[in-house]
């Protein structure tokens, strides 16, 4: 399907999502929002895609947040309409099977940074500057970044730069945890890139049975998670590449697997 806002390619078992509207910095609209959303439908139905990169058009922005000009005039419903519709697109990129990386390229600040925190982890470009400054605006995030912000880094740390609004670095974002790894603007595509192909050569299975694991454990009690975790373990046993890949190990190759 064809977009205006987004860019959606395919390098074999690599998807790549760019959120294009650079003259705005990328600012999430009506429109990317839906077509981020078709985009998305697209990665689900892909039976390749084995992991997908997201990142922003133009040399500035992965996306400089919701669109102000956008969000200036809603009444008290189409705020909460807004708010329910992008949080429930980024729910749906959180709930992604395969993998997903932020590429963060340049600002990714308010509803930018919190596209980037519902992907599974970030890599960002020494140029990326990450922040809420939404209590500039007299607002408050509203695609879940009090939350995922605050599960990441904890109570304290998610309230100092929600309170203050301050965009951080990409430096002190590494500092923080709160991106994975920090490399030259020009590398950064390259680094997602080879990220996304290494995990695309996994048991595809195995690797979406982790991600479930991981986030659906997150909010449990260690024992409860631990059982979720059995469970995931167990549903792998029986599986064609689970065979494969211990054949291959014990015949000393490479496994290639099917996702069967
Ligand atoms: N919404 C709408 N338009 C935006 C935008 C946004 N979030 N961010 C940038 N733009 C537009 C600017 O209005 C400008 O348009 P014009 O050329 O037509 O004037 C263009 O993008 C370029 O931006 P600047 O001239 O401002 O570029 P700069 O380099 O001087 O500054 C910036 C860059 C610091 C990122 C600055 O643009 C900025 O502060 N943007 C807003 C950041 C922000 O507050 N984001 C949070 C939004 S609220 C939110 O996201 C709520 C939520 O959680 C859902």
């Amino acid at each position: 399907m064809p977009f205006e806002t987004i860019v959606l390619a395919h390098d074999g078992a690599l998807s790549t999502l760019t959120i294009n509207r650079p003259k705005a910095l990328n600012a999430l609209n009506a429109q990317v929002i839906r077509e981020l959303d078709q985009a998305l439908g697209e990665v689900r139905a892909r039976k390749e895609t084995r992991a997908l990169i997201v990142t922003g058009g133009g040399e500035k922005a992965f996306v400089a947040g919701a669109d102000i000009a956008e969000m200036a005039g809603l009444t008290k419903e189409q705020a909460l309409a807004f708010a329910a519709e992008g949080q429930r697109v980024l729910a749906s990129l959180e709930a992604l099977k395969v993998p997903t990386i932020a590429a963060v390229n340049g600002f990714a600040l308010g509803g930018g940074c919190e596209l980037a925190l519902a992907c599974d982890f970030i890599i960002a470009s020494e140029k990326a500057k990450l922040g809420l400054p939404e209590v500039s605006l007299a607002v408050i995030p509203g695609f879940g970044g009090t939350q995922r912000l605050t599960r990441l880094l904890g109570k304290a740390m998610a309230k100092q730069l929600i309170f203050t609004g301050d965009a951080i670095d990409a430096a002190k974002a590494l500092q923080l945890g709160l991106v994975n790894e920090v490399v030259a603007p020009d590398a950064l595509l390259a680094r997602a890139a080879e990220l996304g192909k290494k995990i695309a050569t996994r048991g595809p299975i195995a690797v979406a049975q982790a991600k479930k694991a991981i986030e659906q454990g997150f909010d449990l009690s260690l024992e409860k998670g631990c059982e979720l975790e059995r469970h995931a373990f167990v549903d792998l046993f029986g599986t064609a590449d689970q065979k494969e890949g211990m054949k291959a190990f014990l015949e000393k190759r490479a496994a290639s697997f099917t996702g069967q």
